[in-house]
C-alpha cells in the first residue's frame, strides 16, 4: 500500500513588523518571517534587535539578509546572523559568490535562502548548492511582462525530476491570486505581506450574506448568550 505522504503549504509573512506577526501568529498563519534589507529599513528597527523579537514569536525559519557582495564576507555576516537565534536562515542573493557562500554555509548545517531567484537554472544552481530554500521572485517577473509563474512551475518540474529537497518559496507576491497560481503551481511555501494574506479571507458574498443572516437573526428576537 503506499503511504500518504503530509504535505503542507507553508504561509511566510514577508514583513519585518512586529505586531503583524503577533496578529497572524495567533491564527496560526505565520510559518515562517522573511525579512530584507528594505523591509528592515521600513521598520526603522535595528537589525539584529527586531531579528531577535522576530525569532522569538515565530514559531519557524527566519529570512535574514547578508549585504556582503564576496562570498568569505557573505559567510562571515551568515554566521553572526545566526548567532541571534536557532530558527535564522541565512538569506544569500543568487550570484556566484552567494552560491559559495550557501554551500559552506549548509555544509555547516545551517539554513539558507538563496534569494532573487529570476530563472529555472538559477535555482538549479541553488538546489546543487544545498540550499534550503530558493526565492523566485514572482511580481518582479511579472513586472517586466514576463510570467513568474511559469517560473515556479518549471522549478517545480526540475525539482521534482530529480527529488532536490530544495523548497520553493515563492516570493515578491503581491496579490491573492498569487497565492491561488502558487499553491496550484506546487511552491512549498508562499511569503506575502500581510495585507495579502489578509485579502485571502475577504469576499463579497460573505459579506453580502452575512448581512442578511444577521438581519433575519434580528426579526426572531433570540439571543444564543
Ligand atoms: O519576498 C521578496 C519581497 O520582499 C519582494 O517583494 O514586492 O518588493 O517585489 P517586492
Amino acid at each position: 500500500m503506499l503511504e500518504a505522504k503530509a504535505k503542507h503549504m507553508k504561509f511566510f509573512v514577508d514583513t519585518a513588523e512586529i505586531a503583524e506577526i503577533r496578529e497572524l501568529a495567533a491564527l496560526g498563519l505565520v510559518d515562517g518571517v522573511t525579512t530584507n534589507p528594505s523591509l528592515i529599513r521600513k521598520s526603522g528597527r535595528d537589525f539584529l534587535e527586531v531579528l531577535r523579537e522576530i525569532c522569538e514569536v515565530t514559531p519557524g525559519p527566519v529570512s535574514a539578509e547578508v549585504v556582503a557582495l564576496e562570498a568569505e564576507q557573505m559567510i562571515a555576516e551568515g554566521r553572526k546572523l545566526a548567532e541571534v537565534a536557532p530558527n535564522i536562515a541565512i538569506k544569500v542573493p543568487l550570484t556566484w559568490d552567494g552560491l559559495r557562500a550557501c554551500r559552506v554555509l549548509t555544509e555547516e548545517g545551517r539554513m539558507v535562502n538563496v534569494t532573487l531567484c529570476f530563472s529555472a537554472n538559477q535555482a538549479l544552481l541553488a538546489a546543487k548548492a544545498g540550499a534550503t530554500f530558493v526565492s523566485p521572485f514572482i511580481g518582479r517577473l511579472d513586472d517586466i511582462n514576463l510570467d513568474g509563474m511559469e517560473l515556479i512551475r518549471d522549478i517545480r518540474t526540475i525539482f521534482d525530476n530529480y527529488d532536490f529537497g530544495t523548497e520553493i518559496l515563492a516570493a515578491s507576491i503581491r496579490t491573492p491570486n498569487h497565492i491561488t497560481q502558487s499553491a496550484l503551481a506546487g511552491a512549498d511555501i508562499a511569503t506575502a505581506p500581510t495585507k495579502v494574506l489578509q485579502a485571502l479571507a475577504a469576499h463579497p458574498l460573505t459579506d453580502r450574506g452575512l448581512e442578511a443572516f444577521l438581519k433575519d437573526w434580528q426579526a426572531t428576537g433570540q439571543r444564543i448568550v
